[in-house]
């Protein structure tokens, strides 16, 4: 069996909580692909190379859940290069055999268009905010700002821009649970299961 559900949306709007409860629930397997930009930009120097080279241990670091991880992921991101080193891995793992998770931007538009599931996962930006404020503290308004800055740069880049699909199904979780946002993506998935 080979199926896909991707699940893209902006910073924080909870892709990777639903990823990895739908991958549980239905036993596939999960891949958070943001990871992968997380630690081609905290790994410093050409991010080409880095994109090229990515090892497991730069994916084991435990720094990148961070803000500023965050922000230097999308800005490697915006690179093409940076990108296309990345792909053949993110299709490999969508396709390969068995039910398969991947969370990120650009999943349904350009690495799994032919996804059998589509979900574009939302809040509003203050909501998502606080929400990624309760996991790395600090200052709120400037979580605020950041999200917005990345949403910004992720939204307008020339190069596999963050929008949904044009099939995919939108969740706003800005006034749901999270228990009831995963029911949702599960319906889904359901719904699409033979
Ligand atoms: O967890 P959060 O939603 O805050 O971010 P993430 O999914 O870890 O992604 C970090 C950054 O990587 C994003 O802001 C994007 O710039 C980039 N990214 C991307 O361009 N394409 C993906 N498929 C996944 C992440």
């Amino acid at each position: 069996m080979i199926f896909t559900v991707a699940i893209d949306g902006p910073a924080a709007a909870g892709k990777g909580t639903i990823s990895r409860a739908v991958a549980a629930r239905f036993g596939f397997r999960h891949l958070d692909t943001g990871l992968l930009y997380r630690a081609v930009g905290a790994k410093g120097g050409d991010p080409i190379a880095a994109a090229q080279n990515l090892t497991a241990a730069d994916l084991s670091r435990d720094d990148l859940r961070s803000m500023e991880a965050g922000q230097a992921a999308s800005k490697v991101a915006a690179i093409s290069e940076v990108r296309a080193a990345l792909i053949a891995f993110q299709r490999g793992f969508a396709r390969g055999e068995g039910g398969a998770v991947l969370d990120g931007r650009d999943i349904g538009t350009v690495i799994c268009p032919e996804a059998e599931v589509k979900l574009y996962v939302t809040a509003s930006a203050e909501v998502r905010a606080h929400r990624r404020w309760l996991e790395v503290g600090g200052v709120e308004a400037q979580v605020l700002v950041e999200v917005k800055e990345r949403d910004d740069r992720d939204m307008n880049r020339a190069d596999a821009p963050l929008k949904p699909a044009a099939d995919a199904v939108i969740i706003d979780t800005s006034h749901m649970s999270i228990d009831d946002a995963i029911d949702a993506a599960c319906a889904e998935i359901l719904a699409h299961r033979a």
